[in-house]
């Protein structure tokens, strides 16, 4: 039987490895074990910002996700952005993902959010067709960055 729970800091290492599967797939992103181990930890220390979600199966973790608080002034409130959903390869197909989307949004209400909101790679088509088929529409927006900001050489000038 397959479980959705909160995760726990003795997850870590599995989600590690179901982010190894995430950022394989998705090009913007470089696989760094040591990065997503500290992101998680901040997660999981934090939980009036962020959540983070497990779906075990016994002692195997086979899927995650996560939602991190922002304030939306188009909203006039709290919102979420969900990342890190992945479910592991072998696992996929069976309500997994819709599950862990659920929790997510279950959460999303009682703690009082008023939208969620999630990016997904414009070439992944078979997580753009599960979104569809979870009710999560598209919207005109584009994603634009500015990667590793140098704030550090910028002070020492
Ligand atoms: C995308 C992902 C999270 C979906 O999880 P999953 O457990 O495989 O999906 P589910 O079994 O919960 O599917 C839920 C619904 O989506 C549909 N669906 C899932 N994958 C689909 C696909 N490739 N094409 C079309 N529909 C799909 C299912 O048929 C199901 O529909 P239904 O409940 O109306 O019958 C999972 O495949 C995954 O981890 N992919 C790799 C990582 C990834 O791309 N993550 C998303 C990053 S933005």
């Amino acid at each position: 039987m397959v479980r959705i729970r909160p995760a726990a800091i003795a997850d870590v290492e599995a989600m590690v490895g179901l982010l190894k599967e995430l950022f394989t797939i998705e090009g913007d992103f470089e696989f760094d074990a040591a990065k997503h181990r500290r992101a998680l930890a901040m997660m999981l220390a934090r939980p009036e910002e962020a959540h983070v979600w497990v779906a075990s199966q016994g002692e195997q973790v086979v899927g995650m996700c996560s939602v991190q608080c922002l304030i939306s002034t188009a909203e006039g409130g709290p919102v979420g952005m969900v990342e890190d959903l992945v479910v592991a390869f072998a696992m996929q197909g069976r309500g997994i993902g819709r599950r862990l989307l659920q929790a997510v949004e279950d959460w999303a209400r009682v703690n009082g959010l008023l939208r969620l909101q999630l990016l997904a790679d414009a070439a992944n088509r078979p997580a753009l067709a599960f979104y569809d088929r979870c009710g999560w529409s598209a919207t005109r927006l584009i994603c634009r960055r500015k990667a590793q900001l140098q704030w550090m050489d910028k002070n020492a000038i």
